[in-house]
């Protein structure tokens, strides 16, 4: 039996009507009729291959392509996916075409694809809602791309799509109509709890979405006899359906176990099938890995805690192999099929970086992430990578781990993405600071789940009004408490005292404990809420807020958004 057979790319099997339908959308881009295609399906149903499939096919009809893959580990980068699809080719491009593509609003998007602010006269992000700001200059930037060309944006596991970038292809997508661009975009079945904007993107009603089954008996038996080379027996057929349900990917990694093994598609053949990967396709792929020479497993381990896009240098360091040794287990990976080496290394499929990744020890893995975030410190990578890594490990009460991860939350912060800056902010705490360091940082998680709109902000925020010793920050504080409880009717009546009460948050005696201004603040939501009956002693509220300015300039208390000064 030829084991090479399973190096060969097999031929796609019935996908006849998801093809279909890709071309169809396809044509209505070239037409000016865009749209959203969505491939949803489980792991190794062959989403990607359709991907690949939608790339040839608009390439051949005439589109721009454009694509971005997600990756779990880079998950936390704010708009990492919007810039892959779109920052090459604007660097790429000849100037005229660019100031052409950052035309008009097309220009709000150049703070997120570059991250220069955008130039010119008008209102930016900088000054005003960041978020849709840019949401729109993305839009009106692959709008203005679209013009020159009909355009398709291919997006690849979408399930670890970053949040900002996944609230943009929804923003895209739901403005499509009459566009010569299309979004083509794969993604496993999602959970709206985890991933409300891309669970939003497949949920809407503009969005086709189209569902790959599972392969058939027939489908089946021809992949069997493509990679094992010889006539089948149905019981075979049958035991192979058994083990991996008709997933192609599974169904690969079994006939390639089976190959290596020299296993005929006969009945007697059938018998030993369920037992090929008694523990799944995981069983598989790290037997693929023990059959090669041991520095090529020490080598996938790493690239694995890496994850795709892994440098070589890096890859080495983690690994603690020599250069000639990179080289030689590198091309065994790469032959065996279980990466693709280029200016960066990936795995081959998800799965296999899962089996690989899942396999390593509790202690192994913490090992690997915090060597890893040493060696990307040390090379200069972007702090989010590096942050990636130190959110993979257990606190270890680190000043510098809590610095970077407060920096890195700042920045997701500035690019829109607040609940990353408090998954980042969150763990700082768990570190745990210094003590000094600590209020700050729990004012500044307050203020990320409050700008997250999470009503887990109460707690944090409450915190430091009842117990801070800075009095700016227990004025910020308190300020944001008083704008969330005013604005999240879902907060306990409880909270809400606790914060308006006089003698509670603001302590009498602290420089703004007996402030009319602080306690007006926090209390002005309730007795809005409460029919809108005003002490005669509050002043009007244009002088409250007058007053509230001035007094903020004063005591330059820090800005944000969804404050009213
Ligand atoms: N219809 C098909 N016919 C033959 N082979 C297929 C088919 N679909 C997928 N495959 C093969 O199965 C393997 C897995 O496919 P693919 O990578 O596209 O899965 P996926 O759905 O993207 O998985 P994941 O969710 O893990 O990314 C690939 O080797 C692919 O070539
Ligand atoms: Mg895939």
């Amino acid at each position: 039996m030829d084991t090479s057979a399973t190096a060969r790319p097999v031929a796609l099997l019935e996908r006849e009507h998801e093809v279909e339908q890709i071309r169809a959308a396809l044509r209505g881009a070239g037409r000016g009729r865009g749209g959203a295609l969505i491939i949803e399906a489980a792991p190794g149903i062959g989403k990607s291959r359709l991907l690949g499939e939608s790339r040839q096919l608009a390439g051949a009809m005439g589109l721009r392509v454009l694509d971005a893959r997600s990756t779990a580990l880079e998950q936390g980068f704010p708009f990492g996916v919007v810039r892959q699809l779109f920052e090459r080719v604007l660097l790429e491009a000849e100037s005229g075409d660019r100031e052409r593509w950052l035309a008009g609003a097309g220009g709000l998007a150049m703070e997120v694809l570059t991250g220069m602010p955008a130039a010119g006269p008008g209102p930016g992000p900088s000054g005003g809602d960041f978020g849709y700001a840019w949401l729109h200059g993305l839009y009106w930037f692959a709008s203005n791309l679209a013009v020159d060309a009909p355009l398709a944006l291919v997006v690849d596991d979408l399930q670890w799509c970053d949040a900002p970038s996944a609230r943009a292809l929804a923003y895209i997508a739901r403005r499509l109509d009459g566009q010569p661009l299309v979004l083509v975009i794969a993604t496993r079945p999602l959970d709206p709890a985890l991933m409300p904007e891309a669970a939003a993107l497949v949920a809407d009603a503009l969005s086709e979405v189209v569902r790959p089954a599972p392969l058939t008996p027939a489908a089946v038996r021809e992949l069997i006899a493509d990679r094992l080379l010889a006539d089948t027996d149905h019981r075979f057929v049958r035991a192979c359906i058994e083990v991996t349900g008709g997933n192609p990917f599974l169904l690969g990694e079994l006939l390639d176990e089976a190959a290596a093994r020299g296993l005929e598609p006969t009945s007697s053949g059938a018998a030993e099938v369920a037992s090929i990967v008694p523990r799944g396709v995981t069983n598989a792929v790290l037997l693929r890995l023990a059959r090669l020479e041991p520095t090529a497993a020490v080598l996938a381990r790493a690239l694995s805690v890496l994850d795709d896009g892994a440098h070589v240098g890096d890859a080495t360091q983690l690994a603690r192999l020599a250069r000639a040794e990179t080289e030689t287990a590198m091309a065994a990976l790469v032959s065996a099929g279980v990466v693709e080496a280029g200016e960066t290394v990936r795995f081959t499929h998800p799965i296999l970086r899962t089996a690989v990744y899942g396999d390593l020890s509790p202690a192994e893995r913490e090992r690997l992430h915090h060597s890893a975030a040493a060696i990307l410190r040390e090379r200069g990578a972007p702090r989010g990578q590096v942050a990636a890594h130190v959110m993979q490990t257990e606190p270890a009460s680190d000043p510098n781990a809590v610095a970077l991860l407060r920096q890195v939350a700042h920045d997701a912060l500035a690019l829109g993405d607040a609940d990353r800056a408090a998954a980042l902010l969150s763990r700082a705490l768990d570190e745990p600071p210094a003590d000094g360091d600590r209020p700050a940082i729990l004012l500044e998680l307050g203020q990320a789940l409050a700008h997250a709109g999470a009503p887990q902000a109460i707690a944090p925020l409450s915190e430091i009004a009842e117990r801070g010793e800075d009095p700016v920050a227990v004025a910020a504080a308190a300020i944001d408490l008083s704008s969330l409880l005013f604005f999240t009717p879902a907060a306990p009546l409880r909270e809400r005292r606790s914060c308006a009460a006089p003698g509670s948050g603001f302590r009498p005696g602290s420089p703004l404990g007996g402030s009319s201004r602080s306690r007006c603040w926090a209390s002005a939501p309730l007795r809005r809420r409460r029919g809108g009956r005003r002490r005669r002693r509050s002043p009007p509220c244009e002088t409250r807020a007058a007053r509230h300015a001035t007094c903020c300039r004063r005591r330059r208390l820090p800005r944000s958004p969804w404050r009213r000064c």
